[in-house]
């Protein structure tokens, strides 16, 4: 019989096989609330989907279709979180925290060995906002400083933008897009850094508001070139696609570890190349945690990315994050690239034939960002209708998308995000039920 305590506990053999996996043996759940499904071995060849659906105690509930929101926990996550709980509670914070200090070095080790950095250029944050605000807290912007974005920003983002142009009178340049609706026009955004040589290029990978995949390394090529700092927004594409920030050349690269990476809420991370650290750039509000105060007038930053964190940190939810980031080196970044976008295309095509149902995703190869409107419906009711299905899912209105949903012209969206261990039945029961519901309207 499997072991299902962990689909990684009792071998260090990735999840996936080079031939497609033997059926399934039917599994037994602790507390069953319907026995998994046996996942056909034929359409998913690289991945052990039983085993992972047991590591995951969410499967048995909901169909989970809100990644993009936050992932499902495994097993090893959650408990990982809940025993260093639990050690606190029995021999003191503090104590805890020494006696698992290897483990809790792990998180920077995990997340570098994710993106292809080293520890010292990570940095832990509560939030993919929070580590992202941090950055911009360390550029001693001046007025008429340029910003370079894109049309397709996270909405903090561009708040944090706009917050600086009124503090400091910063300007904020768009890059428009590519007609043929592939994101950036990379070229354009390229005149752009030569004409305004702002003083920071931003992009995020993935926006909340689409499946859209916009060219971040491309853009990162010209700011190399032309030596302009360079801030990623990758809380979308970390644990979905592999993440490589070298590839990328940004200087700065934020996420999340609840999304993709399937990790516990209030985390994230910020990646701070040596290039930043070695110009000597810090956080406004840098503490005892991340300077040293050498004199009564005088204090000297650390020389990693510590010193973009605090001397306060929630363990139990940094190893946890950092057990999720293994697992997800375990499962396999590639592999989750190939499975993940393609539940996602499997279901915009269901959905394309859905009468009254509009698609929204742009670009030749969307992520797991799902994006539609339903005629004839509201966007909370029609979240509550899939709610009562038991089916997981988000909205995105236009205040989070002031320009994408202005060209699409529309007012909200449904936002339905697989992942490598949802199946292709649920990917039918979800377009099965939004069909449903379309039709109800009609
Ligand atoms: C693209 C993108 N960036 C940033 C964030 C913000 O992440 P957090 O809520 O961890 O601050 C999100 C959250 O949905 C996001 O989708």
């Amino acid at each position: 019989m499997r072991n299902h305590d962990s689909a990684f506990a009792s071998s260090s053999e990735p999840l996936f096989t080079a031939e497609p996996a033997e059926p399934a043996e039917p599994v037994e759940a602790a507390d069953p609330v319907e026995a998994v499904q046996p996942v056909e071995a034929a359409g998913t060849p690289e991945f052990d989907l039983a085993a992972l659906r047991a590591d995951t105690p969410g499967c048995e509930q909901v169909v989970h279709f809100n990644n993009a929101g936050c992932g499902l926990m495994a097993r090893p996550v959650l408990q990982a979180t809940l025993d260093h709980l639990q050690l606190e509670a029995a021999i003191g914070g503090y104590e805890a925290h020494a006696a698992r200090s290897v483990e809790i070095a792990d998180f920077h080790a995990s997340i570098a060995e994710l993106l292809g950095a080293r520890p010292r250029n990570i940095a832990f944050a509560g939030s993919a906002t929070h580590a992202y605000t941090k950055a911009l807290s360390a550029i001693d912007f001046h007025p008429g400083d340029v910003i370079l974005t894109t049309r397709n920003d996270f909405v903090s983002n561009q708040i944090a933008f706009l917050a600086l142009r009124k503090r400091h009178g910063v300007r904020i340049v768009h890059a428009p897009d590519h007609p043929d609706g592939s994101g950036v026009d990379v070229a354009a955004m390229a005149a752009l850094m030569r004409a305004h040589r702002p003083r920071l290029v931003a992009a995020t990978h993935v926006p909340t508001n689409s499946g859209l995949v916009q060219p971040v390394a491309e853009i990162g090529r010209h700011c190399r070139e032309l030596d302009l700092l360079y801030l990623v927004d990758a809380c979308q594409s970390v644990g979905q696609y592999p993440v490589d920030v070298e590839e990328i050349g940004c200087d700065l690269l934020t996420a999340t570890c609840r999304k993709f990476l399937r990790g516990p809420r209030g985390s994230g991370f910020l990646f701070v190349s040596d290039r930043v650290l070695e110009a000597g750039y810090e956080p406004l509000h840098i503490d005892m945690h991340g300077a040293r105060w050498v004199a009564p007038g005088y204090y000297r930053p650390v020389d990693t990315a510590a010193r973009f964190e605090e001397w306060e940190f929630p363990y139990a939810t940094v190893l946890g994050c950092a057990a999720a980031v293994r697992y997800a080196l375990r499962v396999g970044p590639a592999a989750v690239a190939r499975r993940t976008p393609a539940l996602a295309a499997r279901l915009r095509e269901r959905l394309r034939e859905v009468p009254g149902v509009r698609t929204l995703d742009g670009g030749a190869a969307p992520a797991a960002l799902v994006t539609c409107t339903i005629e004839g419906w509201q966007a909370r009711p029609f979240k509550a209708a899939l709610d009562e299905r038991r089916i997981n899912s988000a909205l995105s209105f236009r205040e989070f998308a002031q320009f994408d949903f202005a060209d699409k012209e529309v007012d909200w969206c449904l936002r339905l995000s697989p992942h490598y261990y949802n199946t292709e039945d649920e990917v039918d029961t979800v377009a099965g039920a939004v069909a449903e519901l379309a039709r109800s309207a009609r």
